[in-house]
């Protein structure tokens, strides 16, 4: 039986096509063993025939692959998003897709905004729910375009999905060997929603004894990620905080340009993403940085247990930055293909 993993790869809309084909060549450089399918899932299938997600499109993809490697959606001629939404959170919640993962590292100091910042100050990971929350999409209007319109959004919070995304964390803090999981949350003013993500953070943490459970209200580890960036380790919280905190963190490390992010649920087909939109602008301009889809691509590898594969991208990465061989967002002069054949051959040793 061949031990090839295959990949769905959705690459989307704008710089979703430009930085994926990079992320292949790169993963094609060290031989890993992946096989790789294509689907044109997007704004411009919509716009031609209407189509978001085929008929079985999601029941396809979590029996027949290994992982699936998306790009970004979001297009201007779609102002509905109706695509978008029927994709990436279609995909989020139909494969329960409930642990987002987003490591923020710095690879060099000179990509930090802070201060004398080093390579130590930022290094921890964000742990998001992925599922529930206000992004559940509960909720409706009332008396719609009238001066008495109501607009409700629920945030959903099950004891279920609030109890797995916190013991996920606290699994992913012992096997990073991480000495520290820090819940964010607002339950000074949510106090029936956030009360219940106190009460099960304290549970779940008496069985995680090695590991310190800290907590922070949302708004002050915005302050502390600038302040003290030093201080985090593995953090996690809701689906909104969660995408909030995490563009803060990419900034921390260079820019939307250079985040990664997994989308999972163990032992089932997850997905794997950069943090990125589809930045309209930049698209099919050869500029963006595809170091974020580089980056998502070792993430994936990982996670498929392709450990040293993805050690060698994340090293070329990481010298890619020290020399310079960047796209114009993080100093560089490159465009998004020279970036990506650059690193690509850093890691086959050419
Ligand atoms: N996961 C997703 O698919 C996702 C995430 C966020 C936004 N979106 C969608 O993307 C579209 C644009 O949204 P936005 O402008 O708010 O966010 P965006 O992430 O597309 O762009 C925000 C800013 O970051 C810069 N940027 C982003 N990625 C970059 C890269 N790889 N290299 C260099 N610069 C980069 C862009 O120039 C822009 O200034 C919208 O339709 C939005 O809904 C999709």
């Amino acid at each position: 039986m061949s031990d090839t993993k295959k990949i769905a790869v959705l690459p989307g809309d704008g710089i979703g096509c430009d930085v994926i084909p990079e992320a292949i060549k790169v993963m094609q450089a060290p031989r890993a063993a992946v096989a790789f399918t294509e689907f044109d899932w997007g704004a411009d299938r919509y716009l031609k025939d209407g189509t978001t997600v085929p008929e079985g499109g999601y029941a396809l993809l979590a029996r027949d692959f290994d992982a699936i490697l998306m790009g970004a959606f979001g297009d201007p001629r779609v102002p509905s998003n109706v695509h978008a939404r029927d994709i990436l959170l279609g995909l989020r919640f139909r494969l329960d897709l409930y642990a987002n993962v987003r490591p923020i590292k710095l690879l060099d100091p000179s990509l930090c905004p802070l201060k004398n910042a080093k390579l130590e100050d930022v290094d921890f990971v964000v742990i998001r729910e992925n599922t529930e929350g206000l992004y559940a999409g509960v909720g409706g209007v009332f008396k719609q375009d009238t001066a008495d319109e109501i607009a409700v959004q629920e945030d959903v919070n099950t004891r279920k999905g609030v109890e797995r995304i916190i013991r996920y964390a606290f699994e992913y803090a012992r096997r990073h060997g991480r000495k520290s999981v820090l819940m964010a949350d607002k339950s000074n003013v949510m106090t029936h929603a956030h009360g219940l993500w106190q009460r099960v953070f304290k549970e779940v943490a008496k069985d995680y004894s090695g590991i310190e459970a800290r907590h922070m209200l949302a708004d002050a580890l915005a302050l502390a990620m600038i302040r003290e960036p030093r201080t985090l380790d593995v953090i996690v919280t809701n689906n909104m905080f969660g995408d909030i905190l995490t563009d803060l963190g990419a900034a921390l490390q260079g820019g939307l340009g250079m985040a990664a992010s997994a989308n999972l649920h163990p032992g089932r087909t997850s997905m794997f993403e950069p943090v990125h939109g589809s930045a309209p602008p930049l698209a099919g301009k050869n500029k963006a940085n595809p170091m974020g889809a580089i980056l998502t691509s070792a993430l994936m590898l990982e996670h498929l247990g392709m450990t040293r594969e993805a050690e060698r991208i994340e090293a070329a990465v990481l010298e890619a930055v020290r020399q310079k061989k960047t796209t114009e967002d993080v100093g560089g002069s490159l465009g998004t293909k020279e970036c990506g054949e650059w690193i690509a051959a850093k890691v086959a040793g050419r």
